[in-house]
């Protein structure tokens, strides 16, 4: 039985779709106000309780040969630094010592890449901290080091694009990007289960394309099928302001670090990845077009005036 937290979230659904695909028992531990409409249709297990309580993860770690964790707070809803500690740290330091004391055999984490550069950012500083309480928990893991998930960029982004025509943004030019697709992480997730390739490691992952951000707007142009541009906002100018709303908030935000996290391209070197899994990499380029054809035959009628 595998146990999944984060399963209601986008990566963390098509993880459990990978581990049915593969036969895989699945469980799932959700919050008690989680919209789990598109898990019940898939006829896993779900069971709903609350990460600060140890007594209910226990109970949904009966009998769970592994846990996949890849749970996080939604920054949108929640910005402030301390939430995030509350809810990440503590959510998975309880899920660590829980799983280590029913004997689990396998702990899948999915952290950020980059972590020497997301260095003061609060997502990033408590992701090395749970890699770190993985690795002298005595339970075998795999961390996957995420670049940018594919649906980051066409949800968030995308409509971003579509909506104004233009986005702001805090990398340079020349930096690069290389967003991976849900399928092909997940893919690789289920498949860390029994690689022996993948036990006790942290691996840097990432989609096979690989962009600088003049390529990647031409790429959006071309998806969507419009002129649309990115506007490079000058580091010196995010930080000034970042600053000013550290100092007016005590740094209730960290703004200054969440900047840190947007800057410096988002890619890594897939060399060990793609010695560690065989997986068939889909296109990023090919995504993008198609969920754009998506969104526009969705797109209800004008009405007639
Ligand atoms: N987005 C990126 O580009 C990116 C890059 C690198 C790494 N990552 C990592 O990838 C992972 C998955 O991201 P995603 O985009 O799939 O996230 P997502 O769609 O926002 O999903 C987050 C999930 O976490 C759940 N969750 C949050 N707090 C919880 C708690 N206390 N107890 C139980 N469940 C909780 C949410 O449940 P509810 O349904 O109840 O809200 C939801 O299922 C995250 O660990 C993220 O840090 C993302």
């Amino acid at each position: 039985m595998i146990l999944c937290v984060g399963a209601t979230g986008l990566l963390g659904g098509t993880v459990v779709e990978e581990l049915l695909k593969r036969g895989k028992k699945v469980r799932c531990f959700v919050r008690q106000d989680s919209d789990t409409v598109r898990l019940e249709k898939t006829g896993v297990e779900i069971i709903r309780g609350s990460l600060r309580d140890r007594k209910a993860i226990t109970a949904a770690l009966h009998n769970v040969d592994a846990v996949i964790s890849s749970f996080a707070a939604n920054i949108v809803k929640d910005r402030r630094a301390a939430a995030l500690w509350e809810n990440d740290y503590e959510g998975n330091l309880s899920l660590i010592k829980c799983s280590r004391e029913a004997g689990v055999k396998k702990f899948i984490f999915v952290s950020y890449w980059g972590l020497a550069k997301f260095g003061n950012f609060e997502h990033g500083k408590i992701k090395k901290v749970v890699e770190d309480l993985l690795a002298v928990s005595g339970i075998d893991y795999t961390v996957f080091r995420v670049t940018t998930l594919a649906t980051d960029m066409s949800l968030l982004l995308g409509r971003r694009l579509i909506k104004k025509g233009w986005a702001p943004l805090f990398m340079k030019p020349h930096e690069k990007i290389r967003p991976i697709l849900l399928e092909d992480l997940a893919w690789c997730m289920a498949d860390a289960l029994d690689n022996q390739k993948a036990s006790c490691r942290v691996i840097e992952v990432a989609g096979k394309e690989e962009y600088d951000f003049i390529s990647f707007q031409e790429l959006f142009c071309k998806a969507i099928g419009k002129r649309v541009r990115f506007v490079f906002i000058p580091l010196p100018l995010t930080n000034f302001i970042a600053s000013c709303i550290d100092f007016a908030t005590n740094c209730r935000y960290n703004a200054r670090g969440l900047v840190s996290a947007f800057t410096g391209g988002s890619t890594c070197d897939i060399t060990e990845m793609e010695k560690i899994f065989a997986v068939q990499q889909g296109s990023f380029a090919r995504y993008l077009e198609d969920f754009f054809k998506n969104a526009k035959a969705e797109k209800p009628p004008a009405a007639k005036s």
